[in-house]
């Protein structure tokens, strides 16, 4: 129950942006970590777009801020250093790569297994990122090792 008497629906939360540094500390680093309302969560700076995603790997939790980040058919991934699975930056999809078994002597194609890795919002203002949490209600893969007890951050209250 919330202070003004209304019921809190843990599906429909709305987080505060919460400023996670400066603007030119990241473009020298192009990566950053933050903790955004005991959420961890990895901000890229990478060819002139931010980017922020839950930090641990929706595979097995690895840990992506200290992946390469490669184009895989034209997007953007951060490749997990624990099994090499690929993330689009912009979506969070897990990319793979399919091939016909009636055809194995074509070329092997990029595929989406759709979104598994739960985005951010990064906004700038006046020099300083702010990250905002994503509140879409829909249950993504990484978000079992960003709550609960795999999480890392434990939170303060
Ligand atoms: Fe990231 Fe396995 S933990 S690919």
């Amino acid at each position: 129950m919330n202070l003004d008497g209304s019921a809190q629906d843990p599906e429909k939360r709305e987080y505060s942006s919460v400023c996670v540094g400066r603007e030119d500390y990241i473009k020298k680093s192009e990566r950053m970590t933050a903790v955004v309302h005991d959420r961890e969560v990895v901000i890229f700076y990478h060819k002139g777009e931010y980017h922020a995603m839950d930090i641990r790997c929706y595979h097995s939790g690895g840990p992506l801020h200290l992946g390469d980040i490669e184009d895989f058919d034209g997007r953007p991934c951060i490749v997990c250093p624990w099994h090499k699975y690929k993330i689009t930056l912009a979506t969070g999809e897990g990319l793979y790569q399919s091939i016909n078994p009636k055809d194995p002597s074509a070329k092997p194609k990029w595929c989406s297994k759709g979104v598994k890795q739960r985005i951010h919002t990064v906004t700038v203002d006046n020099g300083n990122i702010y990250v905002t949490l994503s509140s879409e209600p829909f249950k993504c893969d990484s978000d079992f090792y960003a709550t609960g007890d795999f999480k890392v951050i434990k939170s303060s209250s």
